[in-house]
């Protein structure tokens, strides 16, 4: 894929309509619906206030979690959920697409930006088209949640020419939907030219940069509960990396493919071959694939479970590996020194336990302290990065969760590959 893509500084946007496609997927309080992190909107601000600026007129949207656009997939989803069809109500629905609104966003946004936010009630409907026909340049607008129409996860293109048709220019800033091959995140650039934001321009350079182009050597830490998410990942920095670190939950699968005792660790039995063909492929590749050497095995799956620290393989029965131990820590934090890039996706442990917590906290720590350029990509591994205070000394944290896994395995990003080539 061609990470080389025409930013809103390589075009002409003064006085233009400009449809800018935004992350605003925030993360909500389930019972009161308030905004729980504003980082994605304030990741949006420098390219929306680069657009004011320069007298542009925008037209903001984006998608809010995954609201069943017709009645009737709402009702479908509910009976799949337990719930008598019978029992369902169209007020029903439409009360779970109210939790969905954008509106809340256009309030944070507004705040930020200490300017006001117009906020249209639909995508494509009469209010939409109004506000942006009225829209005048250095003024934005915010439409409501793109996947309230049904066109959009479909890619429809009949919604994506109405939607483009509300502007001159698609410019997109949305890197967490990129791996979308929906209608604002891909279908509106066969309507508009198509340029990126500031947002995406960043992660383009810097994640695509280290895959294409790395200062070496290139560590990737790899971990998370499963090596089945993990795949496509691994085969893509096999070809890459120089070394691949292993931990969490997964690497209890590569044990017992090797033969070791795992006790009631976490295990996928359908991925032990392919564990083991890893082993085989990063030796005839040259790259050095570290696995744990140690455990911090619990008595239970709880934050005050009983622990021991034992040898990897060697994990008694009713025990579970929880945290890479410390010799297994001493032995990674070595294996980062000297690193010229190091990419960081999954928690080496059950990190939202204190007690299980350290080995991700050490390689956390392990990475602030590095001259290496950091990356830290998907949602659990920027979190803890983040909830030890960290985050300012890493090179880049991604805003991506999917899209960045997507991007690190080698995908075509469809809300990246619609931009224009530079
Ligand atoms: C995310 O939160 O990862 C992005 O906004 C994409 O959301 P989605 O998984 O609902 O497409």
């Amino acid at each position: 894929m061609n990470y080389s893509k025409k930013t809103v500084k390589d075009v002409d946007v003064a006085g233009k309509k400009v449809l800018l496609r935004c992350d605003f997927n925030v993360p909500q309080d389930k019972k009161t619906g308030a905004i729980t992190s504003d980082k994605r909107i304030v990741a949006a601000l420098p390219t929306i206030r680069y657009l004011l600026d320069q007298g542009a007129a925008v037209i903001a949207c984006s998608h809010l979690g995954k609201p069943n656009a017709t009645f009737e997939s709402y009702v479908k989803k509910q009976v799949e959920k337990g719930k008598k069809a019978e029992d369902l109500t169209e007020a029903d629905w439409k009360k779970s697409l109210a939790k969905l609104s954008l509106r809340p966003v256009a309030e944070r946004l507004s705040e930020l930006l200490g300017r006001p936010v117009q906020f249209a009630s639909d995508v494509v409907g009469p209010d939409a088209k109004a506000k942006a026909a009225a829209l005048k340049g250095g003024e934005i607008l915010l439409l409501e949640n793109t996947r309230f129409e049904k066109g959009e996860t479909k890619n429809d293109p009949a919604f994506a020419k109405e939607l483009a048709s509300l502007a001159e220019l698609y410019v997109s800033d949305a890197f967490g939907a990129v791996h979308r091959a929906h209608a604002s995140t891909a279908g509106v650039a066969d309507y508009l030219p198509a340029v990126s934001g500031f947002l995406i321009e960043k992660e383009l350079e810097i994640i695509g940069g280290a895959l294409a182009n790395p200062k070496r050597p290139l560590v990737a830490i790899l971990g998370g509960s499963k090596v089945s998410s993990k795949i496509g990942v691994i085969n893509n920095l096999l070809n890459i990396a120089d070394t691949i670190i292993i931990g969490g939950g997964m690497a209890y699968t590569f044990s017992h493919a090797q033969g070791g005792k795992i006790g009631e660790s976490l295990l996928e039995p359908d991925w032990e071959s392919y564990a083991l063909d890893m082993l085989r492929q990063a030796e005839a590749k040259g790259v050095k694939l570290l696995l744990p050497v140690d455990t911090v095995a619990a008595d239970a799956f709880a934050p005050d479970a009983k622990q021991q620290v034992v040898k990897s393989g060697e994990i008694p029965d009713g025990w579970q590996g929880l945290d890479i131990g410390p010799e297994t820590i001493a032995l990674y934090s070595a294996a980062l020194e000297g690193a010229g890039t190091v990419i960081w996706n999954g928690p080496m442990g059950v990190f939202e336990f204190p007690a299980f917590a350290k080995g991700t906290e050490a390689i956390a720590a392990a990475l602030a302290k590095s001259d290496a350029i950091t990356i830290i990509g998907g949602g659990d591994s920027a979190a803890a990065v983040e909830q030890l205070g960290f985050a300012d000394r890493m090179t880049h944290i991604s805003t991506g969760g999917g899209a960045s896994l997507e991007f690190l395995e080698g995908k075509v990003l469809p809300g990246v590959a619609c931009l224009l080539d530079r």
